[in-house]
C-alpha cells in the first residue's frame, strides 16, 4: 500500500514538449497520482455527440508508463460552449432572476433535462472507452457539486420533490400549507403550480421553504451524481467512485446522504487563515471528512501549495516550510493522501495565479523543492495508508440545523451554525481529545461524550437517540439554540429546547441575545455562597443569554449581573448513567474549556498524549494487530519535548522515552507494538 500524492493535472493547457518535462518532474517529486479531465469536456466532445478521446488516451497511457495512477474525472462541472448555445434553457437563473452565460465554469442547471442527458451521455462515454483502463484507480464524477439555481427547470423538479414529501394531491397541498405555516401573512397555497423556488421577494422569505428548498438541491444534485455514478459501475465495476465534496463556509449537499452514496470519501480544503486558525481549520475538515467516511481512509484530493483564492476573501498564501506540517495534519487524521490542485501552475485562463506543485518560476524554486521533500516524506510514510483514527469523542453537524438557523431561525443574533459548531470542536482540539463530527440520529454507541452546538432542528429520532446516549452513560454537552424546532422546522412548544427540555432538566421561558461586544458575568453554582463549580472565577457569557428555570438540573453557574442576575446559566442534569449539560450563553474561551475538561473527566477521556504543551497536536493511527503511529506536530514557536517510543518514519531515527520537536517541527513515530 502507498499513500496517494500529486494533484490535478491538466496537460491539455500545454503543448507536447511539456509533457515529457512533466513526466521528469513527477518523478521527481514522488508524484504518484494525478486527477486527469476534470474540466475537459469541450476538448473530449468537441461538438455534441462528437469524441475525440485521442488526447486523453494519451495522456493515460504516458501516466501510466511513468508510474501514476489516474483519478480520471467526468468534465461535467463546466460544459463547453457548444451546449450553451443548443440549450440556453439549462443556464442557470439566480435567486434575483438573472440568467448566466458560458463564461466561467459550473454555468448550467442541474435540473435542467438536456444538460443531465448531456452530462450522463458524456459520463458513459468515458466510462465506456477507460472502464477497464489499468492505469484509472479511481473516478471522480464532477467537481464540488454545489451550484444551485431558481429556473423555471429548478421551478419543477422543486414541486416534484414537494409532491413526493408531502403527497401530490389535495391533502399534500395542505399538509405543505401546514408545514411551512403559509397562515402566516397569507402565503396559502391553493393549487401546486403556485409554489415557487424562494426566489427574490420583497422582505423576510418563508423559513419552511426556505428549508426544503435546500434539501431539495441536495437530493437533485447527489441524483445527478448517481446517475454518472451507475453509468461508470455498470463500465467499471472494480473501480471505486467518488466526487470531491467541498467544504466551504456554506453548506449546500448533506454530505451524510452522500456519503451513502460514495464509494470513498473525498474532500477539497483550502485554509480560511495561514495561522493558528490554519492548524484548527485542517483539524475541522480532516476530522469531517474522516466522520464522513465512517471512520474509515478518506482522501484529501485538492490543497493548495501557497496562493489560494477564497471565495469573496482575500487572496491568501501558505508561508515557505508549513507544507509537510499542514499534509501532516490531513494524513494524521485519517487521510490516505495528499493531492493538491493543480501540478502545473496555469500560464493562462481563470486560474493562472492560483499556485500550484510546480510554479511559474518552474522546479529551481522553494515551493517545488518543498513539494519534492514533501513527496519524499510521503514515500517514507508509505505504511500508515489503511490505518485508521477512534474518536471516543464528537460534535454533532447536521445540515438541517445549519440551513434553517443560517436561512431564518433565530435572525438578528449573532448565533451562526459553523462557528458554534467550530466553537466546540476547537475546544476538544485544544484539550488534545481527537473527536469525530456525528450526526444525532447515527450510531452513537462508540462515543463517550458528544457535543450539540446550534443543534437547532432536532427530529424526534434525533432526541431519542440523544437520550438513549445520556442515558447509556455518555455525557451530552448542549448548547444555547439547540432542540428549538423539530423536522418540519416548526417550534416545539411549551418552552425551550422543546425537544430536550427533559432530558436537560431545565425549561427556558425566554431568549435574551446580547449585543455586539456585551459580556455578562457569571458567579459559581446558584449564586453568591455556592461551592465552585467546573467555570473559572470571572467567567463571561456573551452573544446569547436566556432565561430559564430549572426542573430537575443542577446549577452550574448563574448570571451574576444583568436582567437575568440570579437565573442559571449552566446546569447539569444527571440521567440514567450519564448526564446531559446546558449551556445557555457562549462561555469566553478558558470558561468553555474549563467546563469541555470538566465533561471530559466525567465522560473518562483523556487527551490522545496527556501533558503535552499547548500548540503541539498529536493523533494515534491504528491498525490490525496493535499497530499504531502517533502524528506529532508542533505548531508552537517554543520546542517541545512529547513521550514516544518506536521509529520516527520521517528520520528513520529511533526514539526512546521522549522526543524534541523543534517550533514547527513535525514526527511520525512508529510505536512499539502494544500487544509486543
Ligand atoms: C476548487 C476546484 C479546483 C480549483 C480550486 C482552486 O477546489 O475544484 O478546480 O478551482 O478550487 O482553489
Amino acid at each position: 500500500m502507498s499513500l496517494w500524492f500529486g494533484g490535478d493535472y491538466n496537460p491539455e493547457q500545454w503543448d507536447e514538449p511539456v509533457w515529457a518535462e512533466d513526466d521528469a518532474l513527477m518523478r521527481a517529486a514522488g508524484v504518484n497520482t494525478a486527477t486527469v479531465g476534470v474540466f475537459s469536456w469541450a476538448r473530449l466532445e468537441p461538438a455534441e455527440g462528437e469524441y475525440d478521446f485521442g488526447w486523453l488516451d494519451g495522456t493515460l497511457d504516458r501516466l501510466a508508463a511513468n508510474q501514476v495512477r489516474v483519478i480520471l474525472a467526468t468534465p461535467t462541472a463546466s460544459p463547453p460552449p457548444w451546449f450553451t448555445l443548443a440549450y440556453p434553457d439549462a443556464m442557470p437563473v439566480t435567486r434575483d432572476g438573472v440568467r448566466l452565460t458560458h463564461g466561467s465554469r459550473d454555468t448550467y442547471c442541474a435540473a435542467a433535462p438536456s444538460y443531465r442527458v448531456a452530462a450522463r451521455r458524456m459520463a458513459a462515454a468515458l466510462a465506456a472507452r477507460y472502464g477497464q483502463h489499468p492505469a484509472v484507480a479511481l473516478w471522480h464524477v464532477h467537481n464540488e457539486y454545489g451550484t444551485v439555481c431558481w429556473c423555471e427547470h429548478a421551478a419543477l423538479a422543486f414541486r416534484s420533490w414537494l409532491q413526493k414529501r408531502y403527497g401530490a394531491d389535495a391533502d399534500g397541498l395542505a399538509q405543505l400549507n401546514e408545514t411551512w405555516g403559509t397562515a402566516c401573512w397569507g402565503q396559502c397555497y391553493s393549487a401546486w403550480p403556485q409554489v415557487q423556488p424562494p426566489r427574490a421577494t420583497q422582505w423576510r422569505g418563508n423559513p419552511g421553504q426556505l428549508l426544503d428548498f435546500r434539501r431539495f438541491w441536495s437530493d437533485e444534485l447527489l441524483a445527478a451524481f448517481c446517475e454518472q455514478r451507475d453509468e461508470i459501475r455498470a463500465a467499471a465495476p472494480r473501480v471505486p467512485v467518488t466526487t470531491n465534496l467541498m467544504l466551504p463556509d456554506y453548506q449546500v449537499i448533506d454530505p451524510w446522504a452522500w456519503r451513502r452514496e460514495m464509494d470513498v470519501v473525498a474532500v477539497d480544503h483550502y485554509l480560511s487563515g495561514t495561522g493558528a486558525e490554519g492548524h484548527a481549520d485542517i483539524a475541522f475538515a480532516a476530522d469531517r471528512a474522516r466522520s464522513w467516511a465512517g471512520g474509515r481512509p478518506w482522501l484529501l484530493m485538492e490543497q493548495a501549495t501557497r496562493l489560494v483564492y477564497p471565495p469573496g476573501g482575500r487572496v491568501l498564501s501558505r508561508p515557505p516550510g508549513r507544507m509537510l506540517r499542514d499534509s501532516l495534519g490531513y494524513l494524521a487524521r485519517g487521510s490516505d493522501s495528499v493531492l493538491f490542485f493543480q501540478w502545473r501552475a496555469s500560464r493562462a485562463g481563470a486560474e493562472m495565479w492560483h499556485s500550484a506543485m510546480l510554479p511559474h518560476a518552474g522546479p529551481d524554486t522553494a515551493a517545488f523543492r518543498e513539494v519534492a521533500a514533501l513527496g519524499a516524506a510521503m514515500a517514507r510514510l508509505g505504511e500508515v495508508a489503511g490505518s485508521t483514527v477512534t474518536a471516543r469523542a464528537a460534535v454533532l453537524l447536521d445540515a438541517d440545523s445549519w440551513w434553517a438557523l443560517d436561512s431564518q431561525g433565530l435572525r438578528g443574533a449573532d448565533l451562526r451554525y459553523l462557528d458554534a459548531v467550530r466553537r466546540d470542536h476547537a475546544a476538544l482540539r485544544r484539550s488534545g481529545v481527537v473527536c469525530d463530527l456525528a450526526h444525532p440520529s447515527g450510531d452513537l454507541s462508540g462515543y463517550r461524550l458528544l457535543l450539540a452546538p446550534a443543534l437547532y432542528l432536532l427530529t424526534g429520532a434525533g432526541a431519542q437517540s440523544l437520550r438513549r446516549f445520556a442515558a447509556d452513560g455518555g455525557v451530552l454537552v448542549v448548547s444555547f439554540g439547540s432542540g428549538l424546532v423539530d423536522a418540519a422546522g416548526q417550534v416545539q412548544l411549551g418552552g425551550y429546547p422543546g425537544a430536550l427540555r427533559d432530558l436537560l432538566g431545565i425549561r427556558v421561558e425566554e431568549f435574551f441575545p446580547l449585543p455586539d461586544g456585551e459580556v455578562v458575568p457569571l458567579s459559581p453554582g446558584a449564586g453568591p455562597g455556592s461551592p465552585p463549580g467546573p467555570l473559572p472565577a470571572g467567567a463571561r457569557g456573551a452573544t446569547w443569554t436566556e432565561l430559564m428555570t430549572v426542573t430537575g438540573a443542577e446549577v452550574l453557574a448563574s448570571y451574576a449581573a444583568g436582567p437575568l442576575a440570579g437565573y442559571p446559566a449552566v446546569t447539569r442534569h444527571g440521567v440514567g448513567l450519564g448526564s446531559a449539560w446546558y449551556l445557555s450563553t457562549e462561555l469566553d474561551e478558558a470558561a468553555h474549556g474549563q467546563l469541555i475538561a470538566a465533561a471530559l473527566a466525567a465522560a473518562g477521556l483523556t487527551p490522545e498524549v496527556p501533558g503535552l504543551p499547548p500548540g503541539v497536536e498529536a493523533v494515534r493511527r491504528r491498525a490490525a494487530g496493535g499497530r499504531s503511529w502517533l502524528f506529532l506536530l508542533n505548531h508552537a514557536s517554543e520546542p517541545a519535548t512529547v513521550p514516544a517510543d518506536g521509529t520516527e518514519l520521517l528520520s528513520g531515527a529511533q526514539v526512546a522515552g521522549s522526543l524534541e520537536l523543534p517550533p514547527g517541527g513535525v514526527a511520525v513515530v512508529r510505536e512499539q507494538s502494544r500487544s509486543s
